[in-house]
């Protein structure tokens, strides 16, 4: 299946590229290269382009005869997304606009779309099912929740299947270590505990005083390839049904108290932890309920101690000696 990944440079896309050819498929990944990286797109044809520019996205579909898109690219910095909200609303909103619009131009039947736990703001429940009320707390979840309803009102009139994945956190890179989470800022918990493990660095840990067991922010961890698989299965489940509205996580979920515990144990080296208040919007927990993904994504997921042991023993990370 020749599939269009739209922010295939960039960290989901590309392990999910890398994972797609290594099935058979030849992803081409249509990325502007904002916050993405060349060298990644790699396992495909790159189209360097911008995914609100409706005509580049149709001359993609077209030229590489594109049977499904897999739509990753959008700006994704949640503390960015209250500082620009109208970015976000461009950028996400306009380009999911465009490329529906290119896909009913040139006949592409089926799109998966990266949805976020963050439509659901606020946890009313101790794990969200996908009926959980919708009110994003910031414009980036408000951002990926329009596209959800977008998509949900355009799909059935143009003819289109679609899922709408909603991860909870990704983390984890490619046991090759050909590809690896690297945003520039990174804002993301696991990277910044594992470099600052490995550097002796501050690892600073925002809120200390939720309402949890160890005072400390709840999340659940998703690992990369998971997810990665996880779409590339809601494809073919779209050849049976015309849409699929799923959470991805594990249904369990790990304080950041703890997941510093992991991290020091699989590095066998000690954390310098600097503490600080709770961020403004980070909520205390948030946890998939994970019930309707498993009965669609028969899959066992790996679990967080063993995502970290490998990250450790994989670059950007492994240091030789350091574990056994
Ligand atoms: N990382 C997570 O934990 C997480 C959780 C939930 C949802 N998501 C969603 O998953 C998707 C991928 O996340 P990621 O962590 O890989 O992000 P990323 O920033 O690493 O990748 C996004 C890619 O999209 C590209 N891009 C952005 N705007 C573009 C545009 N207008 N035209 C073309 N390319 C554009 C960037 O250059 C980048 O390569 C995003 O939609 C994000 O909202 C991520």
């Amino acid at each position: 299946m020749n599939v269009l990944v739209t922010g295939g440079a960039g960290y989901i896309g590309s392990h999910t590229a890398k994972l797609l050819r290594s099935l058979g498929h030849t992803p081409i990944v249509l990325d502007n290269l904002s916050n993405g990286w060349p060298e990644w797109a790699r396992f495909g044809p790159l189209v360097f382009g911008d995914i609100r520019d409706e005509e580049t996205v149709f001359r993609a579909l077209e030229a590489f005869k594109v049977e499904a898109v897999i739509h990753f690219a959008a700006k994704a910095y949640v503390e960015e997304s209250t500082r620009l909200p109208e970015q976000y609303f461009d950028n996400n909103v306009g380009g999911t606009i465009a490329i529906l619009k290119a896909m009913q131009r040139a006949s592409v039947a089926r799109l998966v779309f990266s949805s976020s736990c963050a439509v659901y703001g606020k946890a009313r429940t101790p794990t969200m099912a996908e009926d959980h009320p919708k009110q994003p707390a910031n414009p980036y979840g408000l951002s990926k929740w329009q596209c959800e309803q977008i998509i949900a009102e355009v799909a059935p009139v143009i003819g289109l299947r679609y899922a709408a994945l909603r991860y909870f956190n990704v983390v984890g890179n490619d046991p090759e270590g050909e590809i690896y989470e690297r945003h520039e800022p990174e804002t993301h918990v696991l990277p910044n505990l594992m470099k600052a493990a490995q550097t002796g660095g501050p690892f600073t840990l925002f809120g200390t005083s939720h309402a949890t067991p160890d005072g400390t922010a709840i999340r659940d961890y998703v690992y990369v390839l998971d997810l990665a698989r996880a779409h590339i299965q809601a494809l073919e489940v779209l050849e049976q049904r015309p849409s699929l509205i799923s959470n991805v996580g594990l249904g369990h979920g790990v304080s950041v108290r703890e997941l510093v515990g992991t991290v020091e144990r699989a590095l066998k080296l000690q954390v310098n932890v600097v503490e600080q208040p709770i961020r403004a919007g980070d909520p205390p927990r948030l946890v998939a309920d994970n019930r309707y993904l498993q009965t669609w994504f028969r899959h066992d997921f790996a679990d967080l101690d063993q995502v970290v042991r490998e990250l450790a023993d994989t670059p950007p990370y492994r240091r030789p000696g350091l574990v056994s």
